[in-house]
Formats: structure tokens, C-alpha cells, sequence
């Protein structure tokens, strides 16, 4: 997507939040027909958070965002707009708004998007069009997931992939322009190689046989369990990954040696490699920190940032192209050129 600069988009600071709980391989093998060699050779997750029932997505956002706005000098008044990209929200009309209260953050716009794994990525380009167009100044990006309360844990296909957490990032409008590209799609031809989808309860699949159909009243069914085809989403990774990267740098004028840091939705270990094999950039250059936290879901890259950002991985001018993709399934990547103020 070619970018016509109104104003720029500064990356201002990042935040994160993982539960206390930790569940290794070993603990989900003592429960189901798995062990620490299959998970982590598959996929190279040892461990992930878990959430407990004292806390909830918006604590966990919460403290992401808080850690950002401390890091900005900023104050939760200065935010104009929210947006939390989940897919794990814990009010069917949305949680961002909730978020919005715990952070009294009193004059910002807040909503939810909703794109699972490539949630981030959406939103962070989301928030750098309401800062390019100038009718924003400080925008918060959050992507948290709690997928652990969504999949089956006696199917060791899925369950053995996801943690929860939150990682927060805040755009701040400015004179120079941190986001030099983008690259977003769709395919929901495929939706239903990843999804939790509804089902209706058998009162209202009756009712449909009626001449004149029953109100809806009351619980009317139920979300499934998350269902994925582990195979397929691998192989659209691995293919729809690299094209959109090598189609984001081509528009951006820029090419993989160009990069310094990829960071890819922390999936599947094997997924980063073979994406970074057909990039021929060297693991080196891969963030990953799959080991210690599983599938996030779209809290996945904010939190490996921050973590780049914590151990001081991510210098002054690198240049880091940021890959979403998962259930919808959606894709996409931005390329971020990070630079401290003057
Ligand atoms: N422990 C032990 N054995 C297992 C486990 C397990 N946890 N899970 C599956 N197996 C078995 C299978 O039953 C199968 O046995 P069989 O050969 O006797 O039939 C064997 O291991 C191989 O199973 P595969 O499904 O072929 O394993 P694969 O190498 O494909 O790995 C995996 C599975 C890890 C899920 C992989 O396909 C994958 O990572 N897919 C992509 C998932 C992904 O990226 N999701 C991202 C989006 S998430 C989002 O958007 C929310």
C-alpha cells in the first residue's frame, strides 16, 4: 500500500502483561497423550501464562498499557483512541470500552478489532491512518487473547499451542514517519480452517421448522470449542507469509537485506524458520519468544517488541518488518523504522 504522509507515525513506547500462572510441557503431558519432545520439537514451545479466575483480558491489557503510557511520559487523559484488538473479548459488544475505564483514559475513543492472530498488525495500521489523516494525536494499540479458555484441553491438536497475555503499543503523531509500509489480507474463503464458531441450540434449529419461528429468547447456544486444520494454516503460513513481506518491502522501496528485525506472529517455531529461510535472512534476525509464552494470539508481537525493546535488541534507525496471520483468515505486515526523538 502506498503511503501518502499527512503527518508521520512515531512508535512512542510498548508495554506487556503474561499471568503469574506457568503450565510447562511436562504439566500438559500429565493430563493428556503428549510430551515436553513432541510439543517442543513441533513447534518450539516449553512453556506458557495461563489466566486464573481472579483476573480477566482487561487486567492483562491493562497492565500492558499501563507500562506503555509510563514508559511515554503520558497520562491515560492524553490517549485519544483505543483500540484493542482481541478476539477474546468478555462482552460480545466489545471490551475495549472497559479497558477504556480502567485506564481512565476519560477522552479517548475506544473500540474492539477483532482479526485474532493479525489483530496487532491491524491495528496498528488502523491507528496510523487516524494519526496520518491528523484527527488523532496519541493512539493505543493493544492486542490481548486469553485463548486458553477457549480450546478443548483434552485435544492435545490444540490445546498444547496457546497462552494468554497482552502487549500494548502507543503511536504518537510527529513530524517524521515511523511506519514506512503495509501490506493487509483476506481470505475467508478459508475461515473455516481456524475458527470458534456458534452453534445453535437444538430448541432454535426446531423452531426453524416452524411456520412462524420462535423469538429468540434467552441462551440460545453456545460457542464451540476452537477447531484448527494444523496442517493447512501451516502451509498458508509458510506461503502467504513471505509474499506479503517481499510485496510490503517492494512497495516500500526497500529489500530484505534492508531488514534487521523480523518479527513474525510467534506461532510455530518452524513456521518463523522457513518463513525467514524463503526471506534468506539469517535466525539471528528472527525475535522469537515462542519458548516461554506459546500462540498469544494477537497479544503475540507486542509482547515479543517489548521484550526486544527490554533487552535492548532494537537500536535507534533498525528497521523491523512486523508479520500477522491466523483465523480468517487474515495476513498481513508493516514495516516499522524505529527511531528515538531528538
Ligand atoms: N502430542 C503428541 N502427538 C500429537 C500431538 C501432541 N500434542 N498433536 C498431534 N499429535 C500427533 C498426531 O495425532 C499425528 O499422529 P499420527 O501420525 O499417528 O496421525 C502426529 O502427531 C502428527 O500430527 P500433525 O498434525 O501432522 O503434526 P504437525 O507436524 O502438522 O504439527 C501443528 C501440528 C503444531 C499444529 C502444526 O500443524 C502447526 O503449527 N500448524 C499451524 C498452526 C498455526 O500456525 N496457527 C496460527 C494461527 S492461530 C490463530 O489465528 C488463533
Amino acid at each position: 500500500m502506498a503511503i501518502f504522509n499527512t503527518y508521520g507515525s512515531h512508535l512512542l513506547s510498548t508495554g506487556s502483561s503474561v499471568p503469574d500462572l506457568l503450565i510447562n510441557n511436562d504439566t500438559i503431558s500429565n493430563f493428556i497423550d503428549t510430551s515436553d519432545q513432541w510439543i517442543s520439537t513441533r513447534t518450539g514451545i516449553r512453556e506458557r501464562r495461563l489466566i486464573t479466575s481472579n483476573q480477566s483480558i482487561i487486567d492483562l491489557a491493562a497492565n500492558a498499557s499501563n507500562e506503555a503510557l509510563e514508559k511515554a511520559s503520558l497520562q491515560p487523559e492524553d490517549l485519544d483512541l483505543i483500540l484493542l484488538a482481541t478476539s477474546t473479548q468478555n462482552d460480545l459488544f466489545g471490551s475495549a470500552s472497559q479497558l477504556q475505564a480502567s485506564l481512565k483514559a476519560i477522552n479517548a475513543a475506544a473500540f474492539d478489532i477483532t482479526a485474532a492472530c493479525s489483530g496487532f498488525v491491524m491495528g496498528l495500521v488502523t491507528a496510523h491512518q487516524f494519526i496520518q489523516t491528523g484527527a488523532y494525536k496519541n493512539v493505543l494499540i493493544v492486542g490481548a487473547d486469553t485463548l486458553s479458555q477457549w480450546v478443548d484441553w483434552s485435544d492435545r491438536t490444540t490445546c498444547i499451542l496457546f497462552g494468554d497475555g497482552a502487549g500494548a503499543a502507543i503511536l504518537q503523531r510527529n513530524k517524521n514517519n515511523d511506519i514506512l509500509g503495509f501490506q493487509l489480507n483476506t481470505n475467508g474463503n478459508n475461515s473455516h480452517h481456524l475458527s470458534i464458531g456458534y452453534s445453535y441450540s437444538e430448541t432454535i434449529k426446531n423452531s426453524q421448522a416452524l411456520e412462524t419461528p420462535i423469538p429468540r429468547y434467552g441462551k440460545i447456544g453456545h460457542y464451540a470449542y476452537l477447531t484448527m486444520n494444523g496442517k493447512e494454516v501451516y502451509k498458508f503460513a509458510v506461503s502467504a507469509v513471505p509474499r506479503s513481506i517481499n510485496k510490503c518491502l517492494e512497495e516500500a522501496k526497500l529489500s530484505t537485506k534492508d531488514i534487521t528485525w523480523l518479527l513474525l506472529h510467534q506461532a510455530n517455531q518452524r513456521i518463523m524458520e522457513t518463513v525467514a529461510n524463503k526471506l534468506n535472512l539469517p535466525m539471528e534476525k528472527v525475535l522469537s519468544n515462542i519458548q516461554l509464552y506459546g500462540n498469544t494470539s494477537a497479544a503475540s508481537i507486542p509482547l515479543a517488541l517489548n521484550e526486544a525493546f527490554k533487552t535492548g535488541h532494537i537500536c535507534n534507525g533498525d528497521i523491523i518488518v512486523i508479520s500477522g496471520f491466523g483465523a480468517g483468515l487474515t495476513w498481513g505486515t508493516s514495516i516499522i523504522e524505529w527511531k528515538t526523538l531528538q
